[in-house]
């Protein structure tokens, strides 16, 4: 069976985005056929692997889901991209296809074939989020190492509890990752002490650190493990994965 990660916390800025895109990046370079699924209408996901975000809704669209699947510069790797039109997000959120589980059944339409899927959340708890959730085995949630780093995460669990509730037996709670760690700052151990205290071993010992290669990548459509395979960023996400193929 696939394994499906949703990327979320309602918290923008986080590092979803980037560790969606270069996780996903990271599996597709040891044999897993991987797909990002875009579910932001912020479409980062979608320009950071080298598209133009879709002009309508790959899950409104007739024509099956699979058709809209794109390939990436990067062997392995596929994206569902995005799409910005406010009209078809509110049509997402609030029309047909959020009553019952028809958003959940149709991404899930267009995740066959893959090993890996990852799917990148908007920053928000929303009907989106919620599929994207239901739709998942498991949940990972990157955390920053800023002041504000634990708020809100109570409203988050809650949220996962609940789809945890009504699809019992799925979903799983996959991790925790500390992105944007600079040792430099006492905050950073503050936050890593308060996070693993709180959370224990969903915590992922590989921890994410602020790498300039990390932001530049995405202007070149690029995973840092292409753009830059030897920067501290690149090495990071592989580290990671190799821990997220051990959790399995
Ligand atoms: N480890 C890192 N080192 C340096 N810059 C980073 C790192 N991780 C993320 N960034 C940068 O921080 C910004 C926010 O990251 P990202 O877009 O991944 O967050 P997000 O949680 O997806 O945001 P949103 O909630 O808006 O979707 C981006 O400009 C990204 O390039
Ligand atoms: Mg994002």
């Amino acid at each position: 069976m696939a394994r499906v990660f949703c990327i979320a916390n309602q918290k923008g800025g986080v590092g979803k985005t980037t560790t969606a895109i270069n996780l996903a990046s990271a599996m597709a370079k040891s044999s897993n056929r991987t797909l990002v699924v875009d579910l932001d209408p912020q479409c980062n996901a979608t320009s950071g692997l080298g598209h133009e975000p879709a002009e309508r809704h790959p899950l409104l669209i007739d024509s099956p889901i699979r058709e809209s699947i794109l390939e990436t510069s990067q062997q392995n790797l596929f994206l569902m991209p995005g799409c910005r039109s406010f009209q078809d997000v509110d049509k997402l959120e609030n029309g047909e296809l959020s009553q019952g589980d028809l958003l959940k059944q149709h991404l899930e339409a267009g995740m066959g074939g893959f090993d890996t899927v990852f799917i990148d959340c908007p920053p928000s708890l929303g009907e989106l989020t919620q599929a994207a959730l239901a739709s998942s085995t498991e949940v990972l949630m990157p955390i920053q190492c800023e002041f504000y780093a634990m708020e809100g995460l109570t409203q988050m669990i809650h949220v996962i509890r609940d789809v945890m509730q009504k699809h019992p037996g799925r979903l799983t709670f996959g991790g925790i990752l500390l992105t944007m760690y600079d040792p430099r700052f006492e905050l950073t151990h503050e936050v890593d002490n308060e996070v693993r205290e709180f959370f224990g071993d969903i915590v992922f010992d590989t921890v994410i650190p602020r790498d300039i290669a990390i932001s530049e990548a995405p202007s070149y459509g690029q995973s840092v493990l292409a753009y830059s395979p030897r920067s501290r960023g690149a090495r990071a996400y592989i580290e990671l994965c190799m821990e997220v193929l051990e959790r399995d």
